[in-house]
């Protein structure tokens, strides 16, 4: 009797979960963290200031936020009211200009996407000095041999400045003159000025290769297969632009770049959805709720390997104009993403992207985009045995 009743509680409470789970898959999980986003930027416009710590570096102190204004019953919803952050951004809104007003480029490469833009800007994080990094980057997987079915890249290296002030600067100035492939401002390059560096590789998109298709955003430990990016990521959506091209030709008006038009607001890489701000004020992942108030931030791609359509990218840029900065580039261009109502896309293959490393053999390196966490002796050594085994890599 004992058993039997045990067996049919046991039963009950297999269907209540049952229930429960059903009902949690039939409640779209977008709706669940659109609500999460909303009340994070409600609760962000009742904030006094919340934008002194999240300006890297900025002065910020003067921010004024009203706080009586912009209530959490207001109707737009976005009651964080980035409009009213314009005021320290000196060329808030407008169209970006050759500067950003607070650094300037102490290297940079204005002639990069003439006379033609590039298919692909690959845009690499990288520290000062990484001289050994960039070298094997330049000799594997972002070299000018490699060959991308017939579109074009270029790659350009992002770098803030060495600190303290030494002889790498020099070394870094021979390199670029060597290599033409360096872009530097004048802030100091360290892990929590990441987000200066995502943002002058965006800016210099907006302004000197807006007519590029696409643009990725890597950094100096990752491995990365650009064919498959091109072949198997950005080729899906090109081909409507082959008509253009075709009708353009037909016009014998000036064909745009390959004529490949990107697909609008597209934004792929290692998706990152659902996550939770980490508290804790021991890890490098740390955001304090001060700065960033939200139960959880908007999905965004990790800062390992993404990319985007390159229009989105002079978008992204302005829109960074008006939003505080949180030190966690990543996140922080997911916020900016979501302030546009763009939300990043799962790639055609679930594990194209990966923010971890990927066990090396030759087949499966065929057919991932980004694996992570590699030396420059590593990075050689993979890459060389990769085009070994080139024509048959699963065989
Ligand atoms: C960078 O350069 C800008 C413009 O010249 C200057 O206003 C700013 O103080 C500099 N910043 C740093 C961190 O050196
Ligand atoms: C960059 O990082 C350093 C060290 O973390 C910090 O002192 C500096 O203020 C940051 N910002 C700029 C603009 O250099």
């Amino acid at each position: 009797m004992g058993l039997r009743s045990t067996l049919v509680r046991r039963c009950q409470l297999l269907i209540v979960l049952l229930a429960l789970s059903l009902l949690m898959t039939a409640i779209p999980h977008h709706q669940i963290f659109a609500s999460l986003n909303e009340l994070l930027w409600k609760h962000a416009g009742r904030l006094p200031q919340p934008s002194v710590n999240a300006f890297a570096g900025g002065d910020g102190g003067d921010v004024g936020v009203d706080g009586g204004g912009g209530g959490a019953d207001d109707d737009d919803r976005r009651a964080f009211d980035v409009g009213q952050l314009h005021a320290v951004r000196g060329d808030s809104g407008r169209e970006p200009s050759a500067n950003i007003p607070e650094f300037r480029y102490l290297l940079n490469e204005p002639d990069t996407c003439r006379p033609r833009a590039p298919f692909l800007v690959v845009l690499v994080a990288s520290e000062p000095t990484e001289f050994e990094a960039r070298d094997a980057i330049r000799e594997t997987w972002a070299s000018e041999s490699v060959a991308l079915r017939g579109v074009s890249f270029r790659r350009l290296f992002l770098l803030g400045t060495a600190s303290p002030a030494s002889d790498a600067q020099r070394r870094i100035e021979e390199e670029s003159r060597r290599h033409g492939d360096l872009i530097q401002q004048n802030f100091t390059d360290a892990y929590h000025n990441l987000t200066l560096k995502t943002l002058m590789g965006l800016h210099w998109v907006s302004v000197h290769c807006p007519h590029a298709s696409y643009v990725m955003k890597t950094d100096s430990d990752m491995f990365v297969n650009l064919e498959v990016l091109v072949k198997a990521v950005l080729e899906q959506q090109v081909n409507e632009g082959h008509q253009q091209q075709q009708q353009e030709e037909e016009q014998g008006g000036e064909i745009t770049q390959h004529g490949r038009v990107p697909r609008p607001d597209y934004f792929t890489g290692y998706v990152m959805r659902g996550f939770l701000p980490n508290r804790n004020p021991e890890s490098k992942w740390y955001m304090s709720e001060d700065v960033y108030p939200g139960a959880s931030y908007p999905t965004f791609c990790s800062g390992t390997g993404y990319v985007m359509s390159a229009p989105l990218a002079t978008r992204l840029y302005r829109a960074s104009l008006a939003i505080p900065r949180l030190r966690l580039e990543d996140v922080y261009v997911g916020v900016c993403l979501d302030s546009l109502g763009v939300e990043p896309v799962f790639p055609p293959y679930e594990f194209h992207f990966n923010h971890w490393r990927v066990s090396y053999s030759p087949c499966q390196y065929s057919r991932i985009v980004t694996s992570h966490a590699f030396s420059p002796s590593e990075l050689r050594h993979y890459w060389r045995d990769l085009q070994r085994h080139r024509d048959e890599p699963c065989g």
